[in-house]
């Protein structure tokens, strides 16, 4: 059953696509002059990523381009948003570009081009250079300015051919999972990194910003990606609970939001982690290069969270064995519980929720009326199975993308002004700390034969794009 109406139909102007990144799906990760990266090294770290799985070959994308952008355009995809991998343009991320590296990726924009479809480029998603983490990592303030220089380059490159630019894929990840809890690369686990990363990724993004705006002027479209966090209250009407959301609102959100639109860390935020640090690490000065504002804003868009607050008791922790709390991604933050959702979840564990969509969208364009918005990400991960006649009837991720599409229409209706919508991901890839094991793809890949396969979801968005209107979940599967 469809869980939300169907049937309507999207402006002719709105921009459909599909989001990969470089790590994920290029594999070649020692070819053509490519650089180690820090997801190389966290990879071949045992026990990080499951089964010791990496990007070495991932998709096989860098050999086949070709195949793969005549895909994209028999799906009918507007746009292709991609990351180019830093260490293949500057394979030590700082000195030396690689001219192999800034090839590969020209010719993926040409083919794009010739194919009717608009490049999205995004600068950083996560394959930090290792040579700079081995001289700091982003808790140090030459990372960004490295970043400056590489975007700086990229940009001249492309710009006769690119302006739509976004400098970051989630500042939220590289910052707090990278070096507060660990579980990403370069899987550091200490807070006060972590809040030095965030500010480190937030002076980047400026940086980029302005040689954004330097080289293409008015034509140019900056954008950032964020993870925005939509938590919500276990009791509404609890004081402490509706205090975990601030707490969650200003770690997750509100530490990129207010830098980059509004041009300052909010207050709360740095009084609620003032025992981690005293973020002297703010340089004069550098709240007005953060300070880019945006033509457009990314959202990467997946489930909610509920939180309350609860009272952490040491002794008893003590006892039962757990005083050593695992490292968290929310500093200063350990006494917000993260609550058990109801209601169907991904595989991942994510709960199901499109209205947490809406309620993003139209929350966004109340604070920051007049900020163009695009759904950068939004897809699920399911377990797969190919059917005997060879198929990938996967009827839950297109009842997970028809209620989300839907979701962000209901957000347009109530006014949000939403530009795009980018389905993650085009196809199978490489999922981070999960490996292979997770698959968020609307094509299957066979990684024993990198064959690419059509999922009914492919199908059901090919007929989205083609007609601007949402189709029924049902008969999906007959789309073929
Ligand atoms: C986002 C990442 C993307 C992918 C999806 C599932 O956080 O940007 O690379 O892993 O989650």
């Amino acid at each position: 059953m469809t869980t939300s109406p169907t049937g309507r139909r999207f402006p002719a102007e709105f921009e459909w696509g599909a989001a990969t990144a470089s790590y994920q799906i290029e594999g070649a990760a020692d070819e053509g002059g490519r650089g180690p990266s820090i997801w190389d090294t966290f990879s071949a770290t045992p026990g990080k990523v499951v089964d010791g799985h990496s990007g070495k070959v991932a998709a096989d994308h860098y050999h086949r381009t070709a195949q793969d952008v005549a895909m994209m355009k028999d799906l009918g995809l507007h746009a292709y948003r991609f990351s180019l991998a830093w260490p293949r343009i500057q394979p030590t991320g700082s000195g030396a570009f690689n001219p192999e590296g800034l090839d590969f990726y020209s010719r993926l924009i040409d083919d794009l081009l010739a194919a009717g479809i608009d490049p999205v480029v995004t600068m950083y998603h996560w394959d930090l250079p290792q040579a700079l983490e081995d001289a700091g990592g982003w808790p140090v303030r030459d990372t960004a300015l490295r970043f400056a220089d590489y975007a700086r380059k990229v940009v001249e490159t492309y710009a006769d051919r690119v302006t739509v630019w976004t400098t970051l894929n989630e500042p939220w990840c590289s910052a707090y999972l990278g070096y507060g809890s660990g579980v990403h690369a370069p899987g550091r686990t200490d807070g006060a990194e972590a809040l030095a990363a965030v500010h480190h990724l937030n002076l980047a993004h400026g940086l980029a910003g302005r040689a954004v705006r330097e080289a293409l002027g008015d034509a140019s479209t900056l954008s950032l990606t964020l993870n925005l966090h939509v938590a919500r209250p276990d009791d509404p009407e609890s004081p402490a609970d509706l205090n975990a959301v601030r707490k969650i609102d200003a770690l997750a959100n509100r530490a990129f939001l207010n830098p980059v639109l509004d041009g300052y860390y909010p207050a709360d935020l740095l009084e609620d982690t003032a025992a981690v640090t005293d973020w002297s690490f703010v340089e004069d000065g550098d709240l007005e290069i953060t300070h880019t504002g945006l033509d457009v804003l990314g959202v990467n868009y997946y489930a909610t969270q509920r939180v309350r607050t609860f009272t952490f008791d040491h002794e008893r922790a003590m006892a039962d064995g757990h005083g050593a709390s695992a490292a968290s991604p929310w500093i200063a933050a350990d006494d917000v519980e993260f609550l058990a959702q109801p209601g169907p979840t991904t595989a991942m564990g994510w709960n199901i929720d499109p209205s947490g969509m809406t309620e993003l969208l139209v929350g966004l364009s109340r604070t920051y009326p007049g900020l163009p918005l695009m759904i950068t990400e939004n897809g699920a991960a399911f377990a797969d199975t190919v059917t005997p006649d060879g198929r990938v009837h996967d009827e839950e991720r297109v009842r997970y993308l028809h209620d989300h599409v839907e979701a962000v229409g209901a957000a347009m209706d109530a006014g949000a002004d939403v530009r795009g919508y980018f389905v993650w991901s085009l196809m199978d890839n490489f999922e981070w700390a999960y490996g292979y094991h997770r698959r968020f793809g609307i094509v299957r890949i066979d990684y024993d034969t990198l064959e690419r396969t059509w999922k009914d979801s492919a199908y059901w968005y090919r007929e989205l794009l083609r007609t601007s209107t949402v189709p029924p979940v049902e008969g999906a599967s007959e789309l073929a």
